[in-house]
């Protein structure tokens, strides 16, 4: 069995403030990247008589397939629902950069559910994967659902969105790993940003180009403003891609963007930049 993982790109990220048990109240509108082919990694599983997860690929480097990778904790997930030992040799091929903002990790876990709930035929539901996904991470559930999806509380409660047609964009990816649990802590000393919800969207209407975690991601690693500049001066509109470090870039045309691409390149050979939408 053979499922790709997608990556995610959150347009429109506010921080309506902290809670008690230290995760922030969030409200997002996210689209999982599904038709940027070099930007997804490859799951693929096959029952064995031990478990074992094998990583491959060009983003595999530091990655550790022990108990801590995301895809291990799925799985340990999936065994105590079933009640019973699931073996399966499980092959993990990363593109997607981590530390990224990319949601690479998430994308691989909830892959994980659905691959083993097909494979060994568990029969679970959409709404208990959604569920599962909940705990093994915030950003799990919306790759759950894929689409664009809106994600409310710390951003696990997701609802199936009206697909939102992606602008021209570039994602810019400079090399540099961002913590996110970091970037959330460094909130109350870059500032809180005022509180502001997402406007309503009319049907197909586009949300705010809007990320409340920019500063705090800033004030962790000074060095993405860079990567911010190169996207103004290629004329484009700037986003940074949830807690970093890539950033997406908008543009008015497919033309203007494939221009900007180009520049980037030439100027940054040392990052990687990808078109999308
Ligand atoms: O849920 P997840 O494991 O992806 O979160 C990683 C870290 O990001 C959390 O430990 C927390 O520090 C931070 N976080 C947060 N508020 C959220 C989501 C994540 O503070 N809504």
């Amino acid at each position: 069995m053979r499922l790709t993982c997608p990556a995610k790109l959150n347009r429109f990220l506010a921080v309506l403030g902290r809670r008690q048990d230290g995760f922030h109240e969030l409200e997002l509108v996210t689209t999982v990247l599904d038709q940027c082919l070099e930007l997804q990694d490859v799951l693929e599983g096959e029952t064995s008589d031990t478990f074992s997860l094998t990583l491959t690929g060009p983003t595999s480097t530091g990655l550790l397939a022990d108990e801590s990778n995301l895809v291990v904790k799925a799985w340990r997930l999936l065994e105590k629902e079933a009640g019973r030992t699931l073996n399966a040799h499980l092959k993990l091929e990363k593109r997607i950069p981590h530390g990224a903002g990319l949601g690479g990790g998430s994308s691989n876990a909830a892959q994980t559910l659905r691959l083993g709930n097909d494979l060994f035929e568990l029969g679970l539901s959409q709404g208990r994967l959604l569920e599962l996904a909940a705990e093994l991470g915030s950003d799990v559930p919306l790759f759950v659902l894929g689409g664009t999806v809106l994600g409310l509380d710390r951003g696990e409660r997701v609802f199936p969105l009206e697909p939102i047609p992606l602008e021209p964009l570039i994602l810019v990816h400079p090399g540099l790993h961002v913590s996110t649990p970091g970037v959330y802590k460094a909130l109350a000393q870059a500032g809180y940003p005022p509180v502001s919800p997402c406007p309503s969207l009319g049907r197909h209407g586009t949300p705010p180009w809007r990320n409340d975690l920019t500063q705090a991601a800033m004030f962790v690693c000074p060095e993405l403003r860079n990567v911010q500049k190169a996207i103004l001066d290629a004329g484009g509109d700037p986003l940074l891609c949830g807690s970093g470090s890539c950033w997406a870039g908008r543009f008015k045309s497919a033309s203007d963007r494939d221009g900007a691409l180009k520049h980037v390149q030439e100027k940054h050979p040392e990052w990687s930049v990808w078109a999308v939408g």
